[in-house]
């Protein structure tokens, strides 16, 4: 598109006028500059207009192209989009309360709603342009990062971050392979680390079980995992197995041979338990933790954003207070603790997942990969469950991709 050229170009000229902070007036200048041309920039996207099914997905040549509002913030020209369950539960208005009041006041106000709304957590592509501050990424550079879900998402030409949201992809990956990884590294990385306190070095002798290893997380927290040196335990459908034991997973229980808390009750306890499952696990996994030793179950499946879509920010924020503190009590009385986990994006962990992932020891594992205009089929097979890796959206073209 000639407009969004000319602006990129006009805006790299601006941006480039060197680093440190920005001062008040510099700032409302770049505010006005980018607001005034945003009117005449658009670039090709999936928006949703409304939530729903498959059918509110809208491919459009004219969404807004992002503006960099804040000097920490880059754009990123994307080539790949992964897409997650999230995408599907967000397209049906999954979180929105509390997604809404984390979007940037700014973005609310230009709008005066979340609409049109643009899916898509995972990016992998090129930055086109950096904020003032930007000191740590230049345009040209490769990127990866996994754009949170109160951000306008990567299902689109163009994407605006944070700088500290964004790192240099792994040199060893295409685009498309890149893609397959931030937000479900983001996730399993603030999981197994901030909630769950394991790091490279304190796994060696630790066992963990996840709880549904064959999907987007699964698959990557195992390799994470053993690459820090975990014995690793994963459930799975049978005809995963084979999956996951060449991604690592030392033991491997069926769980739709029922009954799957049985045969994971006859293996010697666990120090962690990753459970993306959720539901009815909750009723017999904490008693597979090795009791009064700092053992820690942590589901990533929790009420929290269904709380706030069904009683508001303040009722449900309260609702959810009250059943973590619940659930912590009673399993602290037992000797073991009870943890929800969340994704949180950090362009840090995704610098040394990098090198894990450079040094041979973390591989994507992508599932199928769609072309821009078939980005509805490509929702369709993420709702359709049984994942086994990743499912991804090639945007821009690459030549040898
Ligand atoms: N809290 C957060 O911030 C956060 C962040 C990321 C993800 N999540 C949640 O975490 C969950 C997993 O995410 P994901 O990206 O890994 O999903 P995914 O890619 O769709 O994978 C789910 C996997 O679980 C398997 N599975 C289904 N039922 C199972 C069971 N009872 N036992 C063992 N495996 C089972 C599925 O395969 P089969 O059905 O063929 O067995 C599939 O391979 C989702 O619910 C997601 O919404 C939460």
């Amino acid at each position: 598109d000639v407009n969004a050229m000319q602006w990129i170009s006009l805006a790299v000229v601006s941006s480039r006028g060197g680093h440190g902070a920005l001062s008040t007036a510099m700032h409302a200048h770049y505010r006005a500059f980018s607001t005034a041309t945003r009117r005449h920039t658009v670039m090709h996207a999936w928006v949703i207009d409304k939530y729903g099914d498959n059918s509110v997905l809208r491919f459009t040549k004219n969404a807004s192209f992002p503006i960099i509002d804040y000097p920490n913030e880059v754009i990123v020209k994307v080539h790949a989009a992964g897409l997650n369950p999230i995408d599907i539960n967000m397209r049906g208005g999954y979180g929105a309360a509390t997604l809404k009041m984390k979007r940037d006041p700014l973005n609310i106000k230009r709008t005066d709603s979340e609409f049109p709304l643009i899916l898509g957590r995972d990016v992998s592509g090129v930055i086109m342009e950096c904020g003032l501050d930007v000191s740590y990424f230049k345009p040209g550079d490769e990127v990866w990062a996994a754009v949170p879900p109160w951000k306008q998402g990567s299902l689109a030409e163009f994407v605006v971050l944070s700088a500290n949201e964004v790192s240099h992809k792994p040199k060893s990956l295409s685009h498309v392979e890149a893609a397959c990884m931030p937000y479900v590294a983001s996730t399993a990385w603030s999981v197994l680390v901030n909630t769950g306190g394991l790091n490279k070095d304190n796994c060696a002798k630790k066992r963990i079980l996840i709880l549904g290893g064959s999907g987007g997380v699964g698959t990557f927290a195992i390799q994470l995992l053993k690459s820090w040196g975990a014995h690793v335990t994963v459930t799975c459908s049978q005809n995963a197995e084979h999956l996951v034991r060449g991604i690592g997973a030392d033991d491997v229980v069926d769980y739709t041979a029922r009954p799957v808390e049985k045969t994971l009750k006859s293996l010697e306890n666990f120090d962690l338990i990753l459970d993306s499952i959720g539901g009815e696990t909750e009723s017999w996994a904490l008693s597979l933790l090795k009791p009064w030793c700092g053992a820690k179950y942590v589901t990533l499946v929790t009420p929290f954003l269904r709380n706030t879509d069904q009683l508001g920010l303040a009722d449900g924020m309260m609702r959810s207070g009250v059943t973590i503190a619940t659930k912590a009590l009673k399993h602290l009385t037992k000797g073991v603790h009870y943890r929800w986990g969340f994704f949180a994006p950090s362009g840090s962990a995704l610098d040394e997942i990098c090198e894990l992932v450079d040094a041979g020891k973390i591989r994507p594992v992508l599932q199928e990969q769609f072309a821009f205009p078939r980005v509805p089929r490509a929702f369709q097979k993420v709702e359709g469950g049984h994942a086994r890796g990743k499912t991804v959206v090639t945007v821009a073209r690459v030549q040898g991709e």
